[in-house]
């Protein structure tokens, strides 16, 4: 019997995602088209990895601002059906959600995939179109360090109003509300991040305010003392978006702390590491080689 992660390979046979794709012999969808029936045929857990690593590498990068992210009609009552991928007990299956722990912040458990890749390929299957990458079902390594920066650090937050930006799975807006911020409003792009923050904020019985609109091209912060943004900089699009925003809030009075794994498109002459943390075995595969993850100050 094969693993995956410690877990037995029975798991992979009973997953939605093989019957979906048993059930549709041509995928037009990208993330189903390259996994193709490859799951199936996986013979070990090195196979597997490898398979991952790839994909990771090769994907094209998803747009970012005026990306015309949506919620499909399938995925409407996107709260539900989020839920509905994350059981409430037992096995979640390569392509499900799953409430965990997570690595650097035990503390906060959050509805995460086992493989976010075989989830977004359920996901484009499900509704045959093509969808953003499901990025709020993993917690970036750049958003576990500030989390884990925030809660260790209270007062960067405490009686403060607190922004997450991009904020994915709203794992640094959890964390800030645990740490004692007076409000948090966390804001992603993706409606079904906004879903994946409610759900994961009701998991760790915190208050947030989803917002989902792009904020990049004002100066509205939703009159946050702090922004606070995890692993923004993975590419040169994202930086070149984000970075005059974070710049013209600084220059408000805004304290603006982000969490980095040292991305190529890190803007890091413009900030001071204030903070590092081990990033061994934290993140997803494709970010297995990385060694530390730190927590950087715009100065
Ligand atoms: C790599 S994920 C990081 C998520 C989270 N901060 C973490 O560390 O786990 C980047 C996030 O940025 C979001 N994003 C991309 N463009 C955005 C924009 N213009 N405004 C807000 N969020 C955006 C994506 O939807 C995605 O959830």
């Amino acid at each position: 019997m094969t693993s995956y992660g410690g877990r037995e390979s029975s798991r992979r046979s009973t997953s939605r995602y093989e019957l979906i794709v048993a059930d549709t012999p041509t995928l037009p969808f990208p993330a189903a088209n390259k996994l193709d029936f490859r799951l199936r045929e996986l013979a070990s857990d090195a196979e597997l990895q490898t398979t991952a690593r790839h994909m990771a590498k090769t994907r094209a990068v998803p747009p970012v601002i005026g990306d015309d992210r949506h919620m499909t009609e399938l995925h409407q009552q996107t709260l539900v059906e989020l839920a509905q991928l994350a059981p409430a007990s037992g096995p979640a299956g390569l392509d499900g959600l799953r409430e965990v722990p997570v690595h650097l912040v035990p503390e906060i458990r959050l509805h995460l995939a086992d493989d976010a890749l075989v989830l977004w390929a359920r996901m484009e299957a499900e509704v045959g179109t093509t969808l953003a990458a499901p990025f709020w079902a993993s917690a970036w390594l750049g958003g576990q360090a500030l989390a884990r920066f925030v809660l260790d650090h209270p007062e960067t937050v405490v009686g403060r109003r607190v922004l997450d930006l991009a904020a994915g799975s709203g794992l640094v807006a959890i964390a800030a509300s645990l740490a004692g911020a007076a409000s948090v409003t966390a804001n992603d792009i993706d409606p079904y991040a906004n879903a994946a923050i409610e759900l994961n904020a009701r998991a760790n019985a915190v208050q947030i305010t989803v917002t989902g609109h792009n904020m990049l091209d004002g100066d509205d912060t939703d009159g946050a003392d702090v922004v606070l943004a995890g692993d923004i900089f993975y590419s040169g699009p994202m930086a070149q978006a984000f970075l005059p925003f974070l710049e013209r809030a600084s220059a408000r009075g805004v304290a603006v702390l982000v969490g980095d794994p040292g991305r190529v498109d890190l803007p890091g002459g413009r900030m001071r590491i204030v903070a590092t943390y081990p990033a061994a075995n934290a993140g997803a595969l494709a970010d297995a080689e990385i060694e530390q993850v730190h927590v950087l100050r715009l100065t």
